[in-house]
């Protein structure tokens, strides 16, 4: 059994931010990582062409910026070995491959309790902490629907997490199921490495340019969001046109409006909407059953498909290991909508990144976090 002030479970962006806004405060901590290192979802979960979304000034954990020859929208690798010189920067140490299994508060010691299993040796662990730090991501798990005949197809099919790259899938049949983020640039990936691609398109999204983005943080800044959504239904008219009679429609309420009240994120074109335009990727609405290789949709259209990507999503995982967390945690593993401070439980319980808003968020969660814990700590030495 090993005790420490501060336990942080996941190293990631999050985790390790948080860890290094403790290690400056000299306030001892421990991350515990499921995987062999740090930033797997960007390591070992991501596909190639993935770059950062909103330009870099937005992207900075705490204390470090890009260096300055970085591009604008950084691309993966980038954003990995900025994670590597973060971690050595400020001397952040994860355990790697240990698995939190169970975390719960022990009334009696006052202290939170973790069980770890060392997934490489099976070797169970004990740790306690004063205080416990949920890092564990928005993005645990991937999210496949439930599809009648799904079991039974005949083909191959992954969550958007395993696909790297498009040139595997050359002269296949692939439908990449999802306009998010992910969906949309994976078609447009399969597509430029001549996959024959269908997309399913599911609800109303708002597609949008990197552009936009970045003008839109900028005005975001003196303008109501109203506005700047005004703005931007302009802007895509211009740019994209109206996308309706292919399959994808917009939503009545505006891209930051949707943002700010539902942490829906817009869809970020990457050069999908061009392919659909020239009828090179083709719109599908839901499927509706699944046959052999045959797959029909809601519209009573069928196809023959070789691989199915779910671009569909990720769960939060916290409900299955932390128990007594139910005053900051709901039910699907997020913070409650009501709190005022959206990182903080009770009994020295933190969450850090999770208010659907990207890395801006998790940096300032990171240290409000590690303020909070640095100050409780300092009034108890104090009393
Ligand atoms: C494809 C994709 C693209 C994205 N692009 C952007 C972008 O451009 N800009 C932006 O700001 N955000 C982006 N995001 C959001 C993204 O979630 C954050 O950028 C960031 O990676 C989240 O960091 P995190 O540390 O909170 O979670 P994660 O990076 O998911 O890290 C959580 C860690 O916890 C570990 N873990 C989970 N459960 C356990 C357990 N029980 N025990 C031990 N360890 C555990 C996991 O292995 C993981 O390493 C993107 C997300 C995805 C999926
Ligand atoms: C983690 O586990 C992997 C796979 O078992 C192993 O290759 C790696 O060396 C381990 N890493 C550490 C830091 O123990
Ligand atoms: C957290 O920190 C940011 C700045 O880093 C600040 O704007 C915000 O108000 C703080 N408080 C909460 C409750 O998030």
């Amino acid at each position: 059994m090993e005790e420490v002030a501060v336990i942080i479970v996941g190293a990631g962006p999050s985790g390790i931010a948080t860890s290094a806004c403790l290690n400056r405060l000299e306030i001892p901590n421990i991350v515990l990582e499921r995987e062999g290192c740090c930033g797997s979802l960007w390591k070992k979960r991501a596909y190639d062409r993935l770059k950062l979304h909103i330009p870099k000034q937005y992207c900075e954990l705490p204390y470090m910026s890009y260096p300055s020859n970085a591009p604008t929208f950084v691309p993966r690798n980038g954003f990995i070995a900025y994670l590597d010189e973060y971690l050595s920067h400020f001397g952040v140490t994860p355990r790697f491959n240990r698995s939190v299994g169970l975390a719960f508060y022990d009334v009696d010691a006052g202290k939170w309790r973790l069980e770890v299993t060392n997934v490489c040796s099976h070797v169970k662990e004990v740790y306690v902490a004063q205080f416990l730090v949920v890092a564990t991501g928005e993005n645990a798990e991937g999210v496949i629907p439930d599809i009648p005949g799904l079991g039974g197809f005949a083909g191959e099919y992954m969550h958007a997490s395993q696909f790297s790259n498009g040139r595997e899938y050359r002269g296949k049949d692939v439908l990449v199921v999802g306009c998010g983020n992910s969906g949309m640039e994976i078609s447009y990936d399969l597509c430029q490495s001549n996959a024959r691609t269908s997309i399913v398109n599911r609800s109303p999204v708002h597609v949008v340019t990197k552009e936009m983005v970045s003008l839109a943080m900028i005005l975001l800044k003196f303008l109501s969001v109203t506005s700047v959504d005004t703005i931007l239904a302009k802007l895509c008219k211009l740019r994209f046109d109206d996308l309706s009679e292919y399959g994808i429609q917009r939503p009545e309420e505006g891209p930051f409006y949707l943002k700010k009240t539902q942490g829906r994120s817009p869809t970020i074109d990457v050069g999908c909407v061009d392919r659909i335009k020239e009828g090179k990727i083709k719109v599908f609405p839901s499927m509706a059953n699944i046959q052999g290789k045959k797959i029909e949709f809601t519209n009573g259209e069928s196809n023959q498909f070789d691989v199915i990507i779910f671009a569909t999503g990720y769960r939060s995982t916290v409900g299955r290991w932390l128990k007594g967390g139910e005053e900051l945690f709901d039910d699907n593993g997020f913070p409650k909508q009501d709190l005022v401070n959206k990182w903080k439980g009770s009994n020295g319980l933190y969450c850090v990144g999770f208010a659907r808003n990207g890395l801006l968020a998790i940096s300032s969660d990171a240290k409000n976090v590690s303020q909070d814990i640095s100050t409780l700590i300092l009034n108890c030495q104090n009393c």
